[in-house]
């Protein structure tokens, strides 16, 4: 997730003011690097650039004194080349008098820059926002008009993404959505457009809603859509947006925590898509096949995530690997590790103390460091010799959702290919995420109703379910503030069965090759008292032995994979039980107490 801004005006004016604020609103879509460029009648186009926060960026390159009648910005989140200056956007073509800025994923980017540079281009950065610039200039250049060449330029870029784009001599940018966020505004005297509604909410209420396959064109006070599939010419008026600022942030939903749980069928489709065009996707794998010892190592929601995909190895690649919580790698693993083996190492932030530390010990010992990490650029992406971007953008809620959700797909997309099976299974993972969303969202509230006067509860899991149990048990005390432990449901009787008394809240998450042990452990809370809700697919023993069930509709795979993707969509219920039994206790579940994002002390 980046964010882009593109500005006309009517006369030539100081846009600095305008495009720092409009990269303040943006930052929250990506801080690694921050540009800005104006677009000028004649002559070059003032492009300045740089990694760094806006505000640092905008001050060394002296944002506020940018004036013009045209002007692009851009804030990336790193997915393609690392956050350096060469990488930042916007970016030029060939010769300099064009320059355009993108958002999303250009999937084959790597083949797209060799093409490039083949047809005599150049081709100064690694980053897949420059392709777009140049598969505008391919097109531009065999004597097609702007629109005409951005459409041509569709056929060449893969992936989700939009982009604007202007040249030097004219009064206008264009402007693509091609599955990533777009919006205009449109004033008298400017046009602007924006990643999302905040970006230009205070310059404009007037605003004009995008759509995928449609193409902008605009000049101060006016615009243009055309299609992408034929080329004709979209009628659309401008609407008056209603949202407060703050609604718009958090795109119609109540809390970051609910978008981000929202957003997850999107974010999976586009890991699948980088992952499908993946270089170093190779890389991993090879590294992995050639291993002595595989660990997965880190913390919290990570660890759960990396849990969970030992389980994959094991059922589709016939590997083992090794589970460990980053702290205690060193003291169980430390001395025995050596240049054979290999770590995953697993993390949102890329910056947890517990993992860097770790890391430390691994590399004393030559051991193999990969690395699944979103924010690129922080320092695990640095110390991996190869890592996989997981492509969820910001996540603002401090209880992590999308990335767990995108940590538990690559391990499984790093499974079925290891094991030698076709990842084309996962294509349908993005609708089936959606479709269980909407199915358990209506089913959540009497349970969160049961759950309101306990402040002590079970989550149990087996095999595939297991390290589910254990995330939906973080998720609840992590917002909730109550006490819910998650384990193997099979450990039960070994011990907290003697918690349970008359109404005691228990949850089961049942995988569909283990019912009947499940429902052995359901009885033998039933039978004392307890009160048992059952997560899994429709299963008439499920119902007719628990009080309560949340079911996710069953999901159109070979059998063999339906247990392995029940246990990635079955965390969804519990996400969305902690957010509202986190409401219902009057709780901010975006920011609970005593917790913050990024770990980095030890
Ligand atoms: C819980 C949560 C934490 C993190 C943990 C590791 O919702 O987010 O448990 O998973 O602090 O953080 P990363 O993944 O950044 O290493």
């Amino acid at each position: 997730m980046c964010g882009i801004f593109g500005i006309v005006t009517k006369e030539t004016q100081n846009l600095g003011p305008i495009l720092v604020g409009a990269g303040e609103r943006l930052s929250y879509r990506g801080y690694d690097t921050v540009g800005a460029a104006t677009i000028p009648q004649e002559g070059k186009i003032d492009l300045r650039k740089d990694a760094g926060r806006v505000q640092e960026v905008a001050e060394k390159y002296k944002f506020l004194e940018m004036s013009g009648d045209r002007a692009i910005l851009q804030l990336r989140w790193a997915t393609f080349g690392a956050p350096s200056k060469l990488n930042s956007q916007p970016h030029l073509d060939s010769d300099g008098d064009l320059v355009g800025a993108h958002n999303g994923n250009v999937v084959n980017n790597v083949e797209l820059r060799e093409e490039f540079t083949a047809e005599g281009m150049t081709v100064r950065s690694e980053n897949d926002g420059e392709s777009c610039v140049h598969a505008v200039e391919r097109y531009y250049d065999q004597g097609h008009e702007m629109v005409e060449a951005i459409r041509m330029a569709t056929h060449d870029l893969e992936g989700d993404y939009s982009f604007v784009i202007g040249k030097v001599g004219e009064d206008r940018l264009y402007a693509i959505k091609m599955g990533s966020g777009l919006v205009a505004g449109i004033e008298e005297d400017l046009t602007c457009i924006g990643s999302d509604l905040p970006s230009i909410l205070p310059i404009t209420r007037n605003i004009l809603r995008l759509y995928d396959g449609e193409i902008i064109t605009f000049w101060s006070g006016g615009y243009e859509i055309t299609s992408v599939v034929d080329g004709s010419s979209i009628e659309r008026d401008p609407e008056i947006a209603e949202d407060s600022m703050e609604a718009a942030q958090k795109g119609g939903y109540d809390h970051f925590m609910l978008k981000e749980i929202h957003e997850q069928s999107q974010v999976a489709g586009e890991l699948l898509h980088l992952l499908d065009n993946s270089k170093d996707l190779n890389l991993f794998l090879n590294k992995l096949k050639d291993a002595r010892n595989i660990y997965v190592i880190a913390c919290g929601t990570s660890f759960h995530a990396g849990l969970l995909g030992s389980v994959y190895f094991n059922q589709f690649a016939g590997k083992a690997v090794i589970p460990v919580l980053a702290p205690q790698f060193t003291a169980q693993y430390g001395s025995s590790v050596g240049p054979e083996d290999v770590g995953i190492f697993i993390s949102q932030s890329g910056e947890t103390k517990d993992v860097l530390n770790a890391i430390e010990v691994a590399a004393e010992q030559s051991m193999g460091i990969l690395g699944l990490v979103n924010v690129v650029g922080s320092t695990l992406t640095l110390v991996s010799e190869v890592y996989l971007p997981l492509t969820c953008g910001y996540e603002i809620s401090v209880p992590a959702t999308k990335t767990y959700t995108n940590q538990v797909l690559t391990l499984l997309y790093l499974a079925l290919s290891l094991g030698g099976y076709k990842t084309s299974v996962l294509d349908d993972i993005p609708s089936m995420m959606d479709r269980t969303l909407d199915e358990v969202s209506k089913q959540i509230d009497p349970v969160v109703d049961k759950l309101i006067d306990w402040d002590d509860l079970y989550i149990l899991g087996y095999g595939l379910t297991y390290p589910v149990a254990l995330e939906g048990a973080l998720k609840l005390k992590e917002i909730t503030y109550t006490h819910c432990e998650g384990i193997l449901s099979t450990e039960f009787k070994h011990g907290p069965l003697s918690a349970v008394s008359e109404g005691y809240p228990v949850i089961f998450t049942a995988g569909p090759d283990d019912i009947p042990l499940i429902i052995s452990g359901i009885n033998e809370v039933t039978c004392r008292g307890g009160h048992v809700i059952a997560i899994g697919f429709q299963d008439s023993r499920l119902e007719g032995n628990a009080q309560e069930t949340i079911i996710i509709p069953i999901i159109d795979v070979p059998e063999e994979y339906r247990s392995a993707i029940l246990a990635l969509l079955s965390v969804i219920p519990l996400q969305l039980l902690s957010y509202r039994c986190s409401l219902s206790r009057g709780y901010d579940p975006d920011f609970p107490r005593n917790l913050s994002k990024t770990l980095t002390v030890d």
